[in-house]
């Protein structure tokens, strides 16, 4: 949490009567003000699809057709960028095994996730495809492990170069006139495991080798993306930041998971007590802390934060639901996960000034999915409509939000049970979001808005009796936001009465 740099603010404990029941009610000040702060990247709400289990094949495409379903959802949340085909897949993908007749196209092994037939109907075209019908930018993630830099760079010359040439010729041969002009490119993935086991010097040797032979190709300026630290590896960012042209980077990623137990044990999505909860979140919001000393280290290097920090995979990671294939990754999804999604969102827009994309794993059923699909029905997770109330903080100003939470307690360890994050976007709105993670305490803000005039005040609210509450295919409306009249203006100031366990995203006009 930030420390306040203004005004003196303190909660306060009271205790409420009400209809014979008692409630334990927190209060809290909170102030918020304009400070000339950085744009929130609509880049940070990004998303990841990976050849991995039901995310491409029954996800993205059945039949041998893109899901027009799934389209139209994820263009509802403005989906701005999307990661693929990997994940460690994108270090055994060679994309030329998926372009041209389709019954023509190369059976492969996923030997990645499960020892799958891969029929490679879905490949690049298939994917770019995709991409223009959500309107969102393409992030691909080349091949490091088991390619070499000839096939990345043409890979990009399949994509982008608009002159002729073998390769770009073949694009047109196979339906494509225009180049893509693909901007975000990863330069492997996980290079530290499953990309290749590699120690960062070496890694930082292969990048400048392959960040080399990537071309600016007319019209298609790159945005090379390193393979970054893993969690708390702060070493690797060091490394790198150290050895690699800064000049051509243009972001070093970084992975973490939210993990309840351990990786051996991860618990399960849907069958879980507060013990677990308060773990889930407690692991969630370690994440400030790695943004924050992954930072340090590119702060060195790159005073002037021209350098992204992209966390490209994150979120949370459970035991597969019980009865499917392991390998999948197909985990249920509850409000505890609304609650980790809305959290990180709020970080990621508080370092908005060096985390400029951020991409959850993954789009469609696996891990932390906004969409589960079963044949042709799909259902929306509660992370999906953190997605959508979220969205309004896309390419707006961050604002300073500053306050001291309460404590959320369970037996002898505590998080802090607010966290919040603010921004006026370029209408002029002023839009906050506000998450308690307190499973029982409901917390009355008090916050001052500082210098910013407003008149009125309405928002919505996430939430659900139990945290362990999910959308299935026979209820997939029991987690979805309801309109809320928890806030108004009382003298100068906004007051909020935030429910237990909720994610409330206000506007002000
Ligand atoms: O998202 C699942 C996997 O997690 C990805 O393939 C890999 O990059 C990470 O370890």
């Amino acid at each position: 949490m930030k420390k306040p740099l203004f005004s003196l603010l303190l909660p306060a404990i009271g205790l409420l009567i009400f209809s014979g029941t008692t409630f334990a009610q927190t209060t809290m000040n909170m102030a918020i003000r304009e400070d000339a702060g950085p744009t929130i990247s609509r880049n940070i709400y990004g998303h990841f699809s990976e050849h991995l289990g039901r995310c491409i094949y029954d996800g993205f495409w059945t039949g041998d057709k893109i899901r027009m379903d799934v389209v139209d959802a994820l263009k509802k949340i403005k989906i701005p960028i999307l990661r693929w085909p990997g994940g460690c897949y994108a270090d055994q993908y060679h994309w030329r095994d998926a372009i041209g007749p389709r019954e023509q196209r190369k059976k492969t092994v996923n030997s990645t996730w499960g020892m799958v037939t891969e029929d490679n109907s879905f490949g690049t075209h298939e994917f770019l495809e995709l991409c223009s019908l959500l309107g969102c930018q393409p992030y691909i993630a080349g091949n490091v492990g088991t390619g070499t830099p000839e096939e990345m760079s043409n890979w990009l010359e399949y994509l982008n170069f608009n002159g002729s040439s073998t390769l770009a010729d073949l694009r047109r041969q196979n339906g494509r006139d225009q180049p893509w002009n693909v901007s975000f490119w990863g330069v492997g993935n996980e290079s530290w495991g499953c990309g290749g086991n590699m120690t960062p010097e070496f890694y930082a040797g292969q990048y400048k080798r392959y960040a080399e032979f990537c071309k600016n190709y007319p019209g298609a300026p790159l945005k090379l993306i390193a393979s970054g630290a893993n969690s708390e590896d702060y070493n690797w960012t060091d490394v790198l930041m150290k050895n690699i042209s800064l000049r051509n980077t243009w972001g070093i990623s970084m992975h973490y998971y939210t993990i309840v137990n351990s990786w051996q044990h991860k618990g399960s999505a849907t069958q879980f007590g507060e013990d677990e909860y308060f773990k889930g979140l407690a692991s969630c919001l370690k994440i400030e802390e790695l943004i924050n000393k992954h930072s340090a280290i590119m702060d060195k290097y790159d005073p002037a934060k021209k350098v992204a920090l992209v966390v490209d995979e994150w979120g949370i990671w459970t035991d597969a639901e019980p009865g499917t294939n392991p390998a999948f990754l197909y985990q249920q999804n509850s409000l505890r996960d609304a609650l980790i999604a809305a959290s990180t969102l709020n970080i990621f827009n508080n370092h908005s000034d060096r985390v400029k994309m951020a991409n959850l794993a993954q789009t469609v059923n696996v891990l932390q999915s906004l969409i589960l699909t079963d044949k042709d029905r799909m259902l929306l997770t509660p992370t999906y409509h953190v997605f959508d109330l979220y969205k309004v903080h896309q390419d707006a100003t961050l604002l300073q939000v500053q306050f001291f939470s309460p404590d959320y307690s369970y037996g002898n360890s505590k998080l802090p049970a607010i966290n919040a994050s603010a921004s006026r976007d370029a209408a002029g709105a002023i839009h906050i979001s506000l998450v308690n993670i307190d499973p029982s305490k409901k917390i009355s803000v008090r916050a001052n808005l500082q210098g910013i005039s407003w008149k009125s005040v309405e928002g919505q609210v996430l939430s659900s009796p139990k945290f362990t509450d999910i959308n299935t295919f026979d209820q997939p409306g029991k987690v979805r936001p309801a309109s809320f009249s928890g806030a108004r203006r009382q003298g100068d100031e906004l007051v909020v009465e935030l429910p237990a366990q909720s994610v409330v995203v206000l506007e002000l006009k």
